[in-house]
C-alpha cells in the first residue's frame, strides 16, 4: 500500500482548515444523537479521527471514554494537540490492533469509501470484530453504488451501495438499526451487534432470542430507509423516540406465543410478515 491515508496525509492541513471552519460541523448532530444512545461512559473508538474536530470532540462532550486512530501522522499530530489526554494510534484500519480491546461503539466518519472495495470489506469486518456484546457501529458511505474522485485529494473513492453494506453487516452478525442522511448528504449506517448464541442456556430463551432478532430485522426490512428519516422528523417536531415500542410489542407477542405454546417460530414469522 503506497499511501495508507489515500491522499489525506498530503492534504492534512487543507482538510483540517476546511473541517474547522465555523459552520463546518457536518455530522455532529447525527454522531451526538448516536452517542446518546450508548450506555453511560461507554468506550467509543473514532476510526479515521482526523484532527478530532468535530467528531471526537462531540463524543467526548457526550461523556464517553474516547479512543481514536488515524493512518495519517499529520492528522494524529493535530489530534494530539487538540486532545493531549486521549489515547490515539497512528495506524491504518486495515492493520490496527484496536488498542487490544473491544468497544461499546465505533464510529468511522468519512473513511469507508476512501478504501478499495476489498479493503472496505476488511475494514468493516475488523471494526465489527472490535465491538463488544451489543456494540454499535456507525459509518458513512453514499447509499447508491458509485465511484468519484475526491475533490481534495484527487484520489478515487467508491461506495459499494447500501444493499452491499447491508448484506455485509448482516453477514457479520449485525442488525441494521437505521440509515439516515445529514445536512451534507452523508449517508449513515447505524448497526448493532446481535446477541450471540450461547448466552442463553434454556431452549425457550434461544427461541425467543431468534424471534427477537427476526422481529427487529423484519421491522428494519419493512420500513427500510424510512426508519431513520421518520424518526429524525418526529424528533425534530419535538416527539419522543417511540421507535423501540413496535419492536418491544413484537417481542412481547413472541413471548406470549411461546408461553401459550400454540404457535411455532415459522408460523409466527409468517403471520408477522403477512400482517
Ligand atoms: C474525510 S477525512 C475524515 C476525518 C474525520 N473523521 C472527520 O470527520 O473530520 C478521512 C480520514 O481518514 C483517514 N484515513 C484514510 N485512510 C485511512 C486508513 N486506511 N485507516 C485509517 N484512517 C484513514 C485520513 O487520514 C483522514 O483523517
Amino acid at each position: 500500500m503506497s499511501d495508507p491515508t489515500h491522499g489525506y496525509e498530503r492534504h492534512a492541513a487543507a482538510f483540517i482548515a476546511g473541517r474547522n471552519r465555523p459552520g463546518a460541523a457536518i455530522g455532529v448532530a447525527e454522531v451526538r444523537a448516536w452517542a446518546r444512545d450508548l450506555p453511560r461512559d461507554a468506550a467509543v473508538l473514532d476510526v479515521a479521527c482526523g484532527s478530532g474536530v468535530p467528531i471526537t470532540r462531540a463524543l467526548v462532550e457526550e461523556g464517553h471514554q474516547v479512543f481514536a486512530l488515524d493512518a495519517s501522522p499529520a492528522m494524529v499530530a493535530a489530534f494530539r494537540t487538540n486532545f493531549p489526554r486521549l489515547p490515539v494510534a497512528c495506524e491504518p484500519v486495515e492493520t490496527t490492533t484496536f488498542f487490544g480491546r473491544s468497544f461499546d461503539g465505533i464510529v468511522a466518519w468519512g473513511l469507508v469509501f476512501l478504501l478499495p472495495e476489498a479493503a472496505q470489506r476488511v475494514a468493516i469486518q475488523r471494526m465489527v470484530s472490535a465491538l463488544g456484546p451489543e456494540g454499535r457501529l456507525l459509518f458513512t458511505a453514499p447509499a447508491p453504488a458509485c465511484e468519484w474522485v475526491d475533490v481534495l485529494t484527487g484520489e478515487p473513492s467508491r461506495s459499494l451501495g447500501a444493499a452491499a453494506y447491508r448484506d455485509l453487516l448482516h453477514a457479520e452478525g449485525l442488525a441494521l438499526l437505521g440509515e439516515y442522511d445529514d445536512e451534507g448528504q452523508n449517508h449513515y449506517f447505524d448497526a448493532v451487534r446481535r446477541r450471540g448464541t450461547g448466552r442463553f442456556s434454556r431452549p425457550a430463551d434461544r427461541i425467543l432470542e431468534r424471534l427477537e432478532i427476526d422481529a427487529a430485522e423484519y421491522e428494519t426490512e419493512r420500513r427500510g430507509q424510512d426508519v431513520g428519516n421518520e424518526r429524525a422528523r418526529h424528533l425534530a417536531e419535538g416527539g419522543s423516540d417511540d421507535d423501540a415500542d413496535g419492536q418491544v410489542e413484537h417481542i412481547a407477542l413472541a413471548d406470549k406465543l411461546l408461553e401459550l405454546g400454540n404457535e411455532s417460530h415459522d408460523s409466527f414469522l409468517l403471520r408477522l410478515r403477512l400482517d
